[in-house]
């Protein structure tokens, strides 16, 4: 056959393991990976959580065990989520002094004080009513429910944490948590938006996880439409203008188009949540035999990277630095 004398020869860039890896133009490090980890009320608790295999829910007791293992897999950062053990129209737990997530925080300081803490801002998990602010005749109210979030925000900055990450979607959700944490003192605590947050259903196992699904209705008169790429730019947008240092997108995989205009139209690191039933789908598929899971799961970190996010939370962080290692 007559080959034409200026043909591209892409191959010769993919000869050998070496020359695949000096070419490689996104990698991935342990120093993308923040892990979630779910805290509870009570003593001795270490429950496997049915729906996401491997991931447990803690009492603070049972929680300097897995410290040691963030540390030993040279974890950074993680992001802590409480569960209540009662219930209000309040939300009453969520900003305790000495809730699960308060208490858990202290201990991260004290056994780990390197590791970057963040926490999830939102009262679902600690409303009666299973939504992310107050809801009165059926309706969610934007303002007060700032003032919960504020007060959330707070009890988990003089707690020490390092990141507060207020994913309610409620509009002014970071101005009002930057007031309340700069009046207080915390102007070094930095806050993460879950910017692009949306109503998305691969949140099923979450809610399994953190016990927050709402009673009745849905959360999409506050989480973003599936449909909408705009908007979420416009979302980080204004987070970026009320004070955000970092911005989010959630689901990642899903939402790779999402990750790589934020990259694109941003300067603030972006992060991006592989959620949980993103978890949950390759867990399952490779229970059955039908993929392969460290690779998978890989390929997947990757893409997210590759698309534009400095930062991964995922429930594979602990996995995946451990492959990374060797
Ligand atoms: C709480 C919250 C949710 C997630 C993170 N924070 C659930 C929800 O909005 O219903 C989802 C995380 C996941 O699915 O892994 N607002
Ligand atoms: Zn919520």
């Amino acid at each position: 056959m007559k080959i034409q004398y200026n043909m591209q020869r892409l191959r010769r860039l993919r000869t050998s393991p070496a020359m695949r890896a000096i070419i490689a133009e996104t990698s991935l490090s342990v120093n993308d990976l923040i892990y979630p980890l779910f805290v509870k009320p009570g003593k001795g608790i270490r429950e496997e959580i049915s729906s996401m295999k491997g991931q447990y829910r803690y009492s603070v007791d049972m929680l300097a065990g897995e410290i040691e293992n963030i540390k030993k897999a040279g974890l950074k950062a993680v992001l802590l989520f409480g569960l209540a053990g009662h219930k209000d129209e309040m939300a009453s737990e969520s900003c305790l002094p000495d809730g699960a997530v308060q208490e858990s925080i202290r201990l991260f300081k004290k056994l780990a004080p390197e590791i970057v803490v963040m926490t999830d801002v939102c009262v679902c998990g600690y409303t009666s009513h299973g939504h992310c602010g107050i809801l009165k005749e059926g309706i969610i109210q934007n303002d007060e429910s700032l003032v919960l979030l504020q007060k959330m925000a707070l009890s988990h900055a003089e707690a020490g944490a390092d990141v507060v990450a207020p994913s309610a979607m409620m509009d002014g959700q970071v101005a009002a948590i930057r007031e309340a944490l700069d009046k207080n003192g915390y102007s070094n605590t930095s806050i993460m938006g879950y910017s692009a947050k949306f109503f998305s259903a691969c949140y099923g196992p979450f809610r399994d996880a953190a016990d927050s699904a709402p009673q009745s209705g849905n959360r999409s008169s506050y989480q973003m439409d599936v449909a909408n790429a705009q908007e979420a730019l416009r979302e980080i947008e204004i987070d970026e203008a009320e004070g955000a240092d970092m911005v989010m997108v959630k689901p990642a995989v899903f939402y790779l188009d999402i990750i790589a205009r934020a990259a694109a139209q941003s300067k603030l690191p972006i992060a991006a949540y592989n959620v949980s039933g993103e978890y949950a789908m390759i867990k399952a598929a490779a229970e059955k035999g039908w993929i392969d899971e460290n690779k998978v799961m890989m390929e997947m970190l990757l893409s997210i990277k590759r698309a534009g996010a400095g930062l991964i939370i995922t429930y594979f962080a602990k996995d995946a630095a451990h492959l990374l290692k060797d």
